[in-house]
């Protein structure tokens, strides 16, 4: 999904939510009427207006009709908000009311992005959190990311050196699947897949705009190919995440001692000892839910990270001639060798003297 798809995928995900809510409150005492915005045309609604960049469209009709207007999208009412203050209130003030996401044709109800808010959410959540994304794991893991970003960087100077163009977006990818490989499983990428080319596959398939999630009663003609294409994809995917629980299986019934637990390791443990503090997860969690699991985070860390990284780095080129314009210092009078670009400062400690860099316009 890139990532103006991504923003209109979450403003649809939030409208929809509260339109629920609204229609809840409409039909309990019927004094609300919903929020100004395009009448749309049968059927289709409003479709036909959003054009090649909807994010931009959606933003010219707020401006017209205010930060929170509705319009229909296919048979599917829409509300969208867009100021700081209705956002505040639809994902802060009211954020347990609207944390569902609609059920949409690709949504997999095991996995914590689609499942319902609730208990079985609230424990994968939980367990996500305190055996991946807690402080002290993520920092027990940055040594392997350094090592990795150093490979990269390494490559880059020697690429920098011989004058060889590189592709940027390509070497991102990579690095960032093999540090995900590495804190999820334990290992750099494996030769054996593609794992970055099927989650590309698959984001293409799910992530792509289908008509049948805005016109439920055309998805059993699949229309665009989709279904058949996920279901593809999907078969590709399983494979890969059965080898890779098959693999870690197999090194726990050997006893193969690991210094460190993974997060398939801890996954696939849950099971064995369930008296823990993940029980209502253990209870709850077969083999299906593991490589929903598995997958989740996957594919939110990956995709995610390399789009950010390469919109980053799009926008600075975007921009050279300004950048170009000015000499940058540092500062405090601080030399380049000073400078300490460990991530740990920001992530779990404070830095004591800030990255940053002073623009200074450049005499020509
Ligand atoms: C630049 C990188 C990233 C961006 C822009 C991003 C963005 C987002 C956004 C907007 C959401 C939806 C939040 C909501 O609806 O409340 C989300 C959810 C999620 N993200 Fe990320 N994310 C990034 C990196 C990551 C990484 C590195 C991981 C995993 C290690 C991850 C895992 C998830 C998961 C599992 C969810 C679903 C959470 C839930 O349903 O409770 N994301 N992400
Ligand atoms: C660079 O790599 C990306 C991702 O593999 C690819 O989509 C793109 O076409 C490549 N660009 C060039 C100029 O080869
Ligand atoms: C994975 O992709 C790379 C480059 O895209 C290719 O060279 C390699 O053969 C692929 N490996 C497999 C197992 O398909």
């Amino acid at each position: 999904m890139s990532l103006a798809d991504f923003v209109i995928f979450l403003l649809v995900v939030v409208g929809l939510c509260w339109f629920i809510h609204l229609c809840r409150t409409f039909t309990s005492n019927g004094r609300h009427k919903p929020p100004p915005g395009p009448i749309g045309l049968p059927l289709i609604g409003s479709l036909h207006m959003l054009g090649k960049h909807p994010h931009r469209t959606l933003y010219k009709m707020s401006q017209k009709y205010g930060p929170i207007m509705s319009l229909r999208l296919g048979l599917i009412p829409t509300i969208v908000v867009s100021s700081p203050a209705a956002a505040e209130l639809v994902l802060k003030t009211h954020d347990a009311v609207f944390a569902n996401r609609p059920k949409v044709q690709f949504s997999d109800s095991k996995t914590m992005a689609f499942s319902e808010f609730g208990g079985y959410w609230r424990s994968v959540r939980k367990f996500c959190n305190m055996e991946l994304l807690s402080p002290t794991k993520i920092d027990s893991m940055a040594g392997l990311r350094k090592e990795e970003l150093g490979f990269v960087v390494e490559w880059l100077k020697n690429a920098a050196g011989s004058g060889q163009v590189v592709n940027v977006s390509e070497k991102v990818a990579r690095l960032i699947e093999d540090m995900t490989c590495r804190m999820l499983l334990g290992k750099s990428r494996d030769e054996r897949f593609n794992l970055t080319e099927v989650l590309n596959e698959m984001t293409k398939a799910t992530g792509a705009f289908n008509v049948a999630d805005f016109i439920p009663f055309l998805a059993p003609l699949d229309l665009q190919g989709l279904v058949r294409k996920a279901q593809v994809t999907g078969k590709a995917l399983d494979k890969i995440l059965e080898t890779i629980i098959d693999e870690h299986e197999e090194e726990a019934r050997e006893g193969y001692k690991k210094l460190d637990k993974d997060f398939v390791d801890v996954l696939l443990s849950l099971k064995n000892n369930p008296p823990s503090i993940h029980e209502q997860l253990a209870k709850n969690i077969d083999r299906s839910n593991i490589k929903a699991i598995i997958l989740d985070i996957i594919f939110g860390s990956v995709e995610t990270s390399i789009t950010a990284i390469e919109w980053i780095m799009t926008e600075l080129m975007r921009h050279k001639r300004l950048v170009h314009s000015f000499d940058w210092e540092l500062p405090f009078g601080m030399s380049p060798d000073e400078l300490d670009m460990d991530e740990t400062f920001g992530l779990s400690l404070p830095r004591t003297k800030h990255l940053l860099a002073i623009p200074k316009i450049r005499q020509c």
